[in-house]
């Protein structure tokens, strides 16, 4: 079977570039700016590299950003009054907390207290909610909201397949589950999750017209899981030691790519994936933040 390949990257541009266009025209027809602030309690590397790589994009498409990098023994109490400080800011229409945050923070109190309407996450309970009900008023989180995007852009109709997701998290695997089931164009799947206390994850995987591995364990989905020409989308992203790199690590994703891409129809690579797809949609929510903000349509 030949195997073409999803590239987050290529789709990622197109969606950047009508972000642009809408910061362009946002400018132009209403002197707005939209600003998004990035919030790194601590200094983990992975998390200092996507978030930087999140502030670069904002400066390229002419996005305001304002990073904030708390120390990592900051108290529940200081990160809460930056949330206000930040909720009260006219200026800003995103905020974003990068997750996850040092064991002492209590996330979900945090990501309580970010207004809704800047919520570009789509993690508070109200967004989520919103989501589940069909409501495509507010945000989609990002990176299930990417993968919706590379199926449409890869011209993969989800309406009548079984999905099957690997993982069951709140960024990922849970929204993930209500955006494919949903009743909406490029939705209409029929969804399986499998978590952690699945029997026989591979029995399911292998039923899957398109399978999503969002589960967290290096190169897990092998070849002998996959259906012939299953779509399969890989969100993990793994640093496995390597001592021929420089940096003594290289990234694989939850799925065997070599073997799998034998196997499946389509595949999405890691780098290059999903990775810059969530990028690219939280550019696309810090815009909606800002029209919703302003009562534009
Ligand atoms: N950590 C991994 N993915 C994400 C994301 O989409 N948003 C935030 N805030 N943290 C993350």
């Amino acid at each position: 079977m030949s195997c073409e390949l999803i590239s987050g990257k290529e789709i990622s541009k197109k969606v950047h570039s009508k972000t642009s266009a809408q910061v362009a025209e946002l400018g132009e027809k209403h002197s707005l700016t939209p600003s998004l602030a990035v919030v790194l309690i601590g200094e983990d590397p992975a998390s200092k590299v996507y978030v930087n790589a999140k502030v670069k994009k904002c400066q390229e498409l002419g996005i305001e950003s304002k990073k904030i990098i708390l120390d990592k023994a900051a108290t529940q109490a200081e990160v809460l009054a930056l949330i206000k400080e930040l909720n009260a800011d006219k200026s800003i229409n995103g905020i974003l907390v990068q997750s996850p945050p040092p064991s002492q923070i209590n996330e979900e109190e945090i990501i309580e207290t970010i207004l809704p309407i800047k919520d570009v996450d789509c993690f508070h309970a109200q967004n989520v909610g919103k989501m589940l009900l069909g409501d495509t008023d507010g945000f989609f989180p990002c990176t299930p909201y990417g993968i919706m995007t590379l199926l449409k852009e890869s011209g993969v109709d989800a309406s009548g397949k079984h999905a099957v997701i690997l993982g069951r998290s709140n960024i990922v695997g849970k929204p993930m589950m209500s955006l494919l089931m949903q009743k909406q164009d490029g939705a209409n799947a029929t969804v399986t999750v499998c978590h952690s206390r699945t029997p026989n994850i591979a029995q399911f995987a292998k039923q899957a017209d398109i399978l999503i591995a969002a589960i967290g364990k290096p190169e897990f989905v092998t070849a002998d899981m996959v259906k012939d020409g299953a779509v399969v989308i890989d969100v993990g992203i793994n640093r496995v030691d390597d001592a021929t790199r420089k940096n003594g690590y290289r990234l694989v994703g939850d799925v065997a790519f070599e073997e799998v891409s034998k196997v499946a129809s389509k595949i999405t690579p890691v780098p290059g994936g999903v990775g810059p797809m969530t990028i690219a949609m939280l550019l696309q929510n810090t815009v909606k933040a800002c029209k919703l903000q302003a009562g534009i349509q």
